[in-house]
């Protein structure tokens, strides 16, 4: 794991690798030597997002300065600070440093510790991998990101780049999940990574095997499961910290391979559907996270794992279930079978009578369809807590944007046998999948489809193909956000 400090240029021993300075669009480099100012006089850097200049012998003790593009000024987020810190870690990495530095940015309107939290963030998961399983692997190592500051600023950009590193360490668990193939991510698996997590922060855990869910009354979990011999799990993680006992509830969707079930899927992509466990992946980053930063607020994780497989014990089309709440669903198809596990965790939340209940779940094709791979889809019964997510995600650069749960989506699931049923059909399908879930939920809830944001084909400069631990970086800072 990489160390990342702060420390200044007036230092004596200030002697890293590389020194990285960020420069936006067209800007004119101060202080960093001539051929500085001919690359970009020259026009050879154009400050351009993304683009890069590598220069020897130009400033102090650094042999090599990197200037990296922020694009326009006036264009200017944080998001594209994060990606600037990605793209220099990767290049140090990939030239075989063991060190680099990146010269924080002045911003008049953003504070030191987050615009370390944020270079801290970039640097972590630029550098992410996902080749454990490959047996013949780089395994050259960034030891060391400096983020470079004034004097005065130092203590605070070493608490922002700690509580970036810490973030964004959450994030890398929460890829490691997704990435496993569905033979390593298993259940049970899942549930024995949580355990971890709790015997390192001290939190409660807790785990029903599938007598514990059909004990429990956990029908929708009971159900998908059932067909499958890598059995089910119900996880429950606890952290205790705060002096208002009603909880924050996570919970997760953590369906560890998606094959529809008896209403198969086509068989072209299916092995994405390993990545069907995001929601409890991310959920287990986030409770890796509040861990680490000991985040005095009481959160609670719930995290209901289980493949989705045909069988000759497979629940069919036209079932009736009897969930944990009491209410009755009829089966349309068993390839809507997160909501079935959703469902039954979150009638379980209301015993912690919480103050709020996030869940998040690849849920519905429809919400990709809607809003591609660059926002997840947003819904819930609570404004303030509708707005608190999309506000994190923002910040957090993992966005998130509201649909509606108007009355009519409901009327769209209601049931021919039984209360309701698990699908309204295409039209609308992320909004019809949200007021199935709130029929569940008796408390402020919001629900994150991140259908089309938990995996990509394509990556950018902080995120490699595959699973991007999406929200778990939104759910860590809206917890940051309650516990101010
Ligand atoms: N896991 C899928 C949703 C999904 C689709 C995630 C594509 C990522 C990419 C979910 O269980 C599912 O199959 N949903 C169905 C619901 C429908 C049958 C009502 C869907 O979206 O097609
Ligand atoms: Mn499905
Ligand atoms: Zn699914």
């Amino acid at each position: 794991m990489i160390t990342i400090g702060a420390t200044s240029r007036a230092k004596e021993d200030f002697a890293p690798e590389l020194l990285a300075v960020a420069l936006y669009r067209g800007e004119t480099p101060q202080n960093l030597g001539d051929d500085a100012a001919g690359v970009v006089s020259g026009g050879d850097f154009g400050g351009k997002t993304g683009e890069t200049a590598l220069l020897y012998g130009q400033v102090g003790t650094a042999p090599r300065l990197l200037l990296v593009g922020l694009g326009e000024r006036d264009l200017f987020t944080l998001e594209k600070l994060r990606r600037a810190a990605a793209t220099v870690a990767r290049r140090a990495k990939a030239i075989k440093l063991q060190n680099a530095a990146f010269s924080l940015p002045a911003l008049p309107d953003t504070e030191t510790r987050e615009v370390a939290r944020t270079v801290a963030e970039g640097a972590v998961l630029g550098l992410y991998r996902f080749d454990r399983h490959k047996t013949a692997a780089d395994d050259h190592e960034l030891e060391t990101f400096w983020l470079v500051t004034g004097e005065d600023a130092l203590e605070e950009a070493t608490e922002g780049a700690e509580l970036g590193a810490k973030v964004a360490e959450g994030t890398v668990l929460a890829r490691d999940l997704a990435n496993e193939p569905s033979n390593v991510a298993t259940p049970e698996y899942l549930a024995e990574r949580a355990r971890t997590i709790a015997e390192k922060y001290g939190m409660e855990f807790d785990v029903l095997d599938r007598a514990g869910i059909e004990e429990e009354g956990l029908t929708g979990l009971a159900t998908v499961g059932r067909s499958a011999s890598n059995e089910p799990r119900f996880i429950v993680l606890e952290h205790r910290r705060g002096g208002d006992p009603a909880p924050v509830v996570l919970v997760g969707k953590a369906v560890t391979f998606d094959s529809g079930g008896i209403s198969i899927k086509p068989s072209a992509g299916m092995e994405d559907m390993k990545f069907d466990m995001s929601g409890g992946a991310a959920v287990l980053g986030a409770m890796e996270a509040v861990g680490a930063l000991d985040l005095p607020l009481n959160v609670v994780a719930l995290v209901p794992a289980t493949e989705n497989l045909p069988g000759g014990d497979a629940f069919k089309p036209g079932d009736v279930l009897q969930m944990h709440s009491g209410k009755t669903v009829e089966i349309v198809t068993t390839d809507a079978e997160g909501r079935l596990i959703l469902a039954d965790a979150l009638s379980y939340a209301t015993r912690y009578e919480p103050s709020a209940v996030v869940d998040c779940a690849t849920l519905t094709g429809a919400c990709v369809v809607a809003l591609g791979e660059h926002a997840s889809g947003l819904v819930g019964n609570d404004e303030d807590l509708v707005a608190e997510l999309q506000t994190a995600g923002e910040i957090t650069g993992e966005k998130a944007w509201p649909l509606p749960l108007f009355e009519e989506y409901t009327e769209q699931i209601r049931g021919d046998t039984a209360d309701i049923k698990n699908s309204g059909g295409r039209k609308g399908g992320a909004l019809t999948a949200g007021a199935f879930l709130k029929e569940f939920a008796g408390y402020p809830w919001a629900h994150l489809d991140i259908a089309g944001t938990a995996h990509g084909k394509k990556g950018n400069a902080y995120r490699t193909k595959g699973a991007t631990g999406v929200p778990a970086r939104l759910l860590v800072e809206f917890l940051l956000g309650r516990s101010r």
